[in-house]
């Protein structure tokens, strides 16, 4: 094996027939049987730049690398667990019907005590520490006393949701879908909120700084509940069969009464949690409806929608401007002219 190590960024890179070494965690792993029942396997493997999806067929070999030895494996009845390990890939670039397909040759379940697979697991790119000063700032920017000391019971002292809530993803593809993803999405979208709150303020628009900046720091409270975190982003049960939009509400709720918070202050604010996303189709049951609820509702989606064509353009080759047809926001995204 003595191809070069590449990222799974510069792996997507490469041509057909570019023969390619990389190594990450497999985020996914799919047994199937082509039509002659032979099986073959679809395996997802992702590292801190990106994902690639890859077929091991039938032909390919699986190889143990632990404690320094190597040698082959039966998938199927080997015992060792290859989603979520960190894994070796040799492979190959090939072609099917236009489409690039990534041949993975050789599949090596690596040490995984030399290579964790926390080394591969995707991180938010903004400064953690600058995200938790400013998450506190927010707190502190809430100057209604009893929604000031609410947040810091839920937060903090009482709950303590912070110690799942600074490392959560945000999502499970899509957007913010690595560690520390929730956080920078809930900080942006307060931040965002609170600036769009004080422009209409001044445009005579009556608006509830306290219910903004606390209905946007609490509003994806339910995706604590709705996916797991071990080493990519994965739905929990109640989050296929609940969402977190439900989920999160009913946390609130629990905590609103447990804390005996004020009435109206419990409505404004579980109608912002209820609400944010904006349309029914994308799993609102009600439509924002005040002004502080579309604030936030607005501010979510323009993160959400930033977040999104980030990730896609870093993922596109150099050479395209545009990327395919996504169907989740019924467009294809533009990397737009650099103008100097
Ligand atoms: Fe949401
Ligand atoms: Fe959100």
């Amino acid at each position: 094996m003595s191809k070069k190590l590449l990222t799974i960024k510069e792996v997507k890179l490469l041509p057909v027939d570019a023969e390619f070494y990389v190594k990450g965690v497999a985020s996914r792993l799919t047994r199937r049987v082509d039509r002659n029942n032979n099986p073959f396997w679809e395996m997802a493997l992702s590292d801190q730049t990106g994902d690639i999806e890859g077929k091991i067929w039938g032909t390919s070999s699986w190889i143990n690398r632990q404690g320094g030895d190597s040698f082959p494996v039966d998938p199927d009845n080997c015992g060792l667990r290859f989603e979520g390990s960190s894994i070796g890939i040799s492979g190959k670039v090939g072609q099917f019907r236009d489409l690039l397909q990534y041949n993975f040759n050789e599949v090596y379940y690596l040490d995984q005590e030399q290579n964790p697979p926390s080394g591969f697991v995707k991180k938010s790119p903004v400064d953690s520490a600058y995200l938790e000063d400013s998450f506190r700032d927010l707190i502190a920017e809430v100057s209604h006393k009893a929604i000031h000391d609410f947040l810091l019971s839920v937060f903090f002292t009482k709950y303590n949701l912070w110690e799942k809530f600074k490392i959560w993803p945000a999502a499970t593809l899509l957007h913010h879908a690595y560690v520390g993803g929730l956080l920078e999405h809930s900080v942006s979208v307060a931040i965002g909120a609170r600036d769009i709150a004080r422009h209409y303020e001044s445009f005579k628009v009556p608006v509830n700084m306290n219910i903004v900046l606390a209905g946007a720091l609490l509003h994806d409270i339910g995706k604590l509940e709705s996916y797991t975190v071990n080493t990519t982003p994965k739905n929990t049960v109640k989050g296929n069969t609940l969402d977190h939009i439900i989920l999160g509400s009913h946390m609130f709720m629990k905590f609103a009464e447990a804390e005996d918070l004020n009435e109206d202050i419990s409505h404004a604010l579980a109608h912002i949690i209820v609400s944010h996303h904006g349309l029914r189709e994308f799993g609102s049951p009600v439509l924002p409806q005040t002004p502080e609820a579309m604030i936030v509702s607005a501010a979510d989606d323009l993160d959400f929608k930033l977040n999104y064509w980030k990730t896609q353009i870093e993922a596109l080759s150099p050479q395209s401007e545009f990327t395919d047809f996504l169907s989740f926001i019924d467009r294809r995204l533009w990397r737009g002219v650099e103008i100097k």
